[in-house]
């Protein structure tokens, strides 16, 4: 099947040249209830406008003529304008959010700062991480009472939190510790956490108006506050006056990255900046994959056999392992399989809003300048030319013998020049999680979850599990 265009094969619509003769722009009129019909289910929204109107359709999602794209050619399309056809178009609450310090902002930097952040998320780094990981997830899952029904959404984000802030910002909040909190703006994990979500819930209030009233107004004030948290921590690593080891941690990575090159990519806003974003990506989205994984889990059995006959072959049967080696967790193929088919059915959110500077023509649909374009994992991930029998759960179909994991089909982390940066750690800490679990734990859903929608898709709060231990 040839799906994947030639860069060719996208005609850019210089202003004033009028596009080729026989050109149509895609079916559906943007209705002005598009943007609630949206956020109160993503998936519905999309499964019901791709089955009436095929894999591109105008909606007019956040205000504007938003063109959705599922086909992996129009997926390819998106996600490669940058700088010549297309700039990132978030709603203003959500960019305003990010700030000027995220990658999203300076499309002449971009590449810059990408390349300087890299190396603190992935490759031989992200392998010294896996000692930590595995401890903290340890320790947190050993602490649950079983047996017992689990709300888990909140007890694995706690977990994942703990993980997270070792990892990027190179300290542990122990809230128990009294040192832990010295010198820092902010006393206590669950002030931080509060933070934290009302920041996120900020990124797509609808209203820009800057108050107390508003959700946008109490994301932005959070994000100020947490930005001072940052800044503190910053500057207490700096005052601890240690050598600082470029691989500890992120955050150590980008200070040494600014000892080394003072006038480099590091400024002390990016800095900051970034290890606020990265703590919030992770956090909320390695935690929303873990939840979604296990209840995946839960549901399909043969599953559950097939993963704990893949760990007794890497464990060689021993049940009381502390820690997954990285070379272990490379080695658990159908795991990655199972995390990758859970991605395809409970994508966690949209990828690549971008906005089009010019026109542009692909398989003869005219994409107008002006609108905004959004790759949509939601379609693409049931379409059944990339992945046959779509609703059924089958890891299988990303084992070597299907991959079924093909670039612009299947797209749960994005792609092209803004995939995301954290994917290979998301899929480490849940391994190492799941893991864990499997080697400990028995748990049985209980009933069919409900799910927070937007603006990721997340196990709701109240959603429990029942645990038993194995060991
Ligand atoms: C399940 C976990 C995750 C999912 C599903 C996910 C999803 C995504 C998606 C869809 C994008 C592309 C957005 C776009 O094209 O507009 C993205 C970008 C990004 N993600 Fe993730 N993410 C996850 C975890 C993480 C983690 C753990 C980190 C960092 C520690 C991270 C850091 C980033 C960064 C920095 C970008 C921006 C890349 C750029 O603009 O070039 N993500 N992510």
């Amino acid at each position: 099947m040839h799906n994947i265009a030639n860069a060719e094969e996208v005609k850019v619509i210089e202003d004033g040249q009028a596009p080729p003769t026989g050109t149509t722009t895609p079916p559906r009129k943007p209705k002005w209830y598009d943007t609630f019909s949206y956020i109160a289910n993503p998936d519905r929204f999309c499964r019901q406008n791709l089955q009436k109107y095929g894999p591109i359709f105008n909606t007019g999602v956040f205000g504007r003529t938003t063109i959705f794209v599922g086909s992996a050619k129009a997926i390819q399309m998106a996600f490669n304008g940058d700088l010549k056809y297309t700039e990132i178009a978030l709603p203003a609450t959500t960019m305003d959010m990010f700030g000027e310090y995220s990658l999203f902002q300076r499309p002449d930097l971009h590449r810059q700062r990408k390349n300087a952040l890299a190396p603190g998320l992935t490759g031989r780094v992200l392998d010294g991480y896996t000692p930590l990981i595995n401890d903290v997830i340890v320790r947190g899952i050993n602490s649950w009472t079983t047996p017992s029904t689990i709300a888990v959404s909140p007890a694995v984000e706690k977990i994942c939190f703990d993980v997270l802030t070792p990892v990027l910002l190179g300290i542990s909040l122990d809230d128990s510790a009294p040192e832990t909190f010295k010198g820092l703006p902010i006393t206590s994990k669950a002030e931080l956490k509060a933070l934290y979500k009302t920041y996120f819930h900020g990124f797509y209030g609808l209203s820009q108006w800057k108050s107390p009233l508003t959700k946008y107004g109490r994301g932005f004030l959070a994000r100020t506050k947490l930005l001072e948290f940052m800044r503190a921590v910053v500057q207490r690593r700096r005052g601890e006056g240690k050598v600082i080891k470029p691989t500890a941690d992120f955050l150590s990575m980008m200070l040494d990255s600014q000892q080394e090159h003072p006038d480099g990519v590091f400024s002390e806003q990016l800095i900051e900046n970034q290890c606020l974003l990265q703590l919030w990506a992770s956090d909320y989205e390695v935690s929303g994959l873990i939840s979604s994984l296990m209840y995946q889990i839960a549901r399909h059995p043969q599953v559950i056999s097939r993963l704990r006959l893949e760990q007794a072959t890497l464990t060689g049967g021993n049940s009381q392992v502390t820690m997954f080696s990285p070379e272990q967790l490379k080695q658990m193929v159908y795991l990655e399989a199972t995390i990758k088919e859970t991605l395809r059915t409970l994508p966690p959110s949209s990828t690549a809003s971008r906005l089009l500077t010019k026109s542009v023509v692909l398989d003869g649909v005219l994409y107008n300048k002006g609108c905004v374009i959004i790759a949509e994992p939601r379609i693409a991930h049931i379409t059944p030319e990339y992945f046959p029998e779509p609703e059924v759960f089958a890891p299988e179909r990303f084992l070597p013998s299907r991959s079924e994991d093909k670039m612009y089909q299947f797209i749960p982390f994005g792609g092209g020049v803004h995939a995301c940066l954290g994917a290979q750690m998301a899929i480490a800490i849940t391994k190492v999680f799941a893991s864990h679990l499997l080697q400990m734990f028995n748990w049985e859903a209980t009933g069919e979850a409900k799910f927070v929608q937007f603006p990721l898709k997340k196990l709701r709060d109240d959603y429990q599990m029942k645990f038993t231990r194995r060991v």
